[in-house]
């Protein structure tokens, strides 16, 4: 990521952790809607990798097709190498997938606990109270609401209650629509640096979707530019963020190819 460089060919292709999640060619969308066209995109273990768009990009419909919610008309979906194209939500969960979709995932008639104890599904009863005291741990605040009803708590309470429960079961892949999103700054920064970090060193693969483009690029270590439901370009994040051209990328300009990013497809 050093600025001493200056052409592509003195790019040295950098080395990113075995690949947990593959995502290749996908095409989705809704109904008769095709959204995404032939999306590619890469997550390694321990690693986050964010996907940053304009509005209405396709993002949150690439994340629901990797999740089995949308049909998908073309492409793969390659857990630890094994196909899972078009598998239901709620086998992907037992195969290790965590998914916090935009719109808020929680039961808000149940108590914090209640809400965990269910993210906990599959553990045996002995093991919910161990487990959410180990979640409870990356959420301090949340830890002192236990009783709180669920629909009590404030937005950005309810966001990080929508995690925990997603981490009851120890994913192994973490997929994120918009963590931070109606987080006052803080906060945001408190989630994507702290527990998305966090969980990323202790090796759960974290693919994001977020509007506050330079602060999940400033977390992640690759990221992906999705313009008008393809790929624009991809890149190490620190690469990515120090472009001069991302903003005019996002309305819809071509990167410039002589700059040292790596292209759209070139690292999967
Ligand atoms: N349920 C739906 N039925 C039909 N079209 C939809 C549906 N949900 C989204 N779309 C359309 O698909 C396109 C992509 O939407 P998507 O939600 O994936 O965008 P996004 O990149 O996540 O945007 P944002 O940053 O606003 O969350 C948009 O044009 C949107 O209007
Ligand atoms: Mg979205």
């Amino acid at each position: 990521m050093s600025a001493m460089r200056t052409s592509l060919a003195e790019v040295p292709r950098p080395t990113r952790p075995a690949r947990r999640l593959v995502v290749e060619d996908l095409s989705a969308g809704y109904a008769d809607t095709p959204v995404v066209r032939q999306v590619g995109l890469a997550v390694g273990e321990g690693e986050v990798v964010a996907i940053v768009g304009p509005n209405g990009a396709g993002k949150s419909t690439v994340l629901k097709a990797i999740m089995g919610e949308l049909s998908v008309s073309s492409g793969r979906v390659v857990l630890d190498g094994k196909d899972i194209t078009r598998i239901r939500p709620d086998r992907l969960t037992l195969l290790g997938i965590g998914y916090v979709p935009q719109v808020r995932d929680i039961f808000e008639t149940l108590t914090v606990t209640e809400n965990l104890t269910l993210g906990g599904y599959r553990l045996s009863h002995g093991e919910i109270p161990g487990r959410m005291e180990e979640v409870l741990e990356f959420f301090p605040q949340l830890a002192g609401m236990r009783d709180r009803i669920a629909g009590r708590l404030s937005g950005g309470e309810r966001k990080m209650l929508a995690l925990a429960r997603t981490l009851m079961l120890r994913p192994r892949l973490l997929i994120l629509d918009e963590p931070s999103a109606n987080l006052a700054p803080e906060l945001a920064h408190r989630v994507l640096h702290d527990q998305v970090g966090r969980l990323a060193e202790s090796g759960v693969a974290i693919l994001l979707v977020e509007q506050r483009v330079r602060e999940a690029l400033s977390v992640a270590d690759w990221g992906y530019v999705l313009v008008a439901g393809s790929n624009r370009l991809e890149g190490p994040a620190d690469d990515l963020m120090a472009r001069p051209d991302l903003a005019e990328i996002f309305l819809g300009g071509e990167p410039d190819q002589d700059r040292p990013t790596v292209a759209a497809g070139d690292s999967r």
